[in-house]
């Protein structure tokens, strides 16, 4: 077909167009809300009356000019009510249901500070994009603690009472005491619940970022938690030689520099017949099937934004977010793992879970 016979359809040029139009104010909307999230606005306009602009500044202690512009950018985009006769904003319960702490784990508000946090390294993806290599895990200077509200609404709400007992006899066994290491561990935060949780049970965490450590450690004194430790050490060279009797990683493979050698450390780390609980995105490998998969494109940003190229910039792989489960199991048996199951709980249909044994 040469390019004259290809007609062009106006129907579907204007469909984009509005669809662009409608990028532009989503986007714009996502830092707004970030923005509402890191400065309590939303906080405080879920637990306030009907207010005035003044009121609502400072209820949050926030300069009243610029809450005042930023309730107006969240009125038009339907987010925020205003009464033009009283002067008033208010937050609908059912958006504030959302959008605040309160509204823990579903608070949506939380997951939208990583456009605002893409944004500050646009300018250095842009120079990988010309000269190839990556942006290192240094230049993301909320990381940490972005990753730890997240993964404080995917991961702990649920971690004792749905992913605990997705391996069958592991409640009994953490009970009775086991040796647990938490790979690519953050903040710690999963691995204090575990520990708070299981007083007869050890447990080691082991993650590159000192921040992330420290984050643990210190909830772990604030919560008088002594079976516990944090260790900071490349999972890709760990050292440990079956030591543990539960191995697990929540979102912790696919941006590594070498996740093969990281899946191979874990195998070594693990007394025979141990047990590797994997969590990490549910996506395929082959891109044509992950076309309508819900918030594709923004994980595929993330990887671009984050996980690929934080891999990249150490000379790594480069896997990316979106790596797929049929690269996760051939990982999996590589490394000698006999893979039990691969299955999804329903609130985070975002991430499969691979229970995996020695
Ligand atoms: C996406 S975060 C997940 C953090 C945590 N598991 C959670 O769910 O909140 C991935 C973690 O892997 C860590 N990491 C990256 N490369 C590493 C390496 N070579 N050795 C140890 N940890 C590494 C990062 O510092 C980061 O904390």
């Amino acid at each position: 077909m040469t390019m004259e016979t290809i007609a062009f359809d106006e129907r579907k040029a204007e469909v984009f167009a509005e669809k662009m139009f409608a990028v532009l104010d989503h986007g714009a909307l996502a830092l707004l809300t970030s923005v509402g999230h890191r400065t309590g606005l939303l906080d405080a306009l879920g637990n306030l009356p009907p207010s005035t602009s003044t009121e609502i500044a400072s209820d949050a202690g926030l300069d009243e000019r610029y809450a005042r512009e930023w309730l107006a950018g969240m009125f038009t985009a339907g987010v925020v009510e205003y009464e033009p006769s009283t002067a008033q904003y208010s937050l609908p319960a059912e958006h504030a249901s959302f959008l605040t702490r309160a509204a823990s784990p579903n608070n949506m508000a939380a997951f939208t500070q990583y456009i605002g946090m893409f944004g500050t390294v646009e300018d250095k993806i842009i120079e990988c994009f010309e000269n190839g290599g990556g942006v290192p895990y240094s230049e993301f200077t909320r990381f940490q603690e972005t990753m730890a509200e997240d993964s404080g609404q995917t991961v702990l709400p649920v971690l004792i009472d749905k992913i605990v007992p997705l391996v069958d006899g592991l409640s009994d066994r953490l009970r009775q005491g086991i040796d647990v290491l938490d790979v690519g561990c953050g903040s710690g935060l999963a691995l204090v619940l575990l520990a708070e949780t299981f007083p007869n049970s050890r447990f080691i965490g082991v993650d590159i970022s000192a921040e992330g450590l420290a984050t643990g450690r210190n909830e772990a004194v604030r919560r008088d938690v002594t079976n516990i430790r944090f260790e900071q050490r490349d999972a890709t060279k760990m050292w440990f030689d079956e030591q543990f009797d539960l191995v697990t990683t929540f979102d912790a493979v696919h941006d590594q520099k070498d996740p093969a050698a990281v899946v191979r450390e874990i195998h070594r780390a693990l007394r025979p017949g141990g047990t590797y609980l994997m969590q990490d995105i549910a996506a395929s490998s082959k891109l044509e099937n992950n076309r309508n998969l819900p918030l594709g494109t923004f994980l595929y940003a993330i990887s671009t934004f984050h996980c690929m190229t934080v891999s990249l910039s150490d000379g790594g792989e480069g896997l990316g977010t979106m790596w797929g489960e049929e690269m996760a199991m051939e990982m999996l048996g590589k490394a000698d793992f006999e893979l039990l199951k691969v299955t999804k709980l329903e609130h985070d249909p975002q991430n499969n879970y691979y229970i995996s044994q020695k």
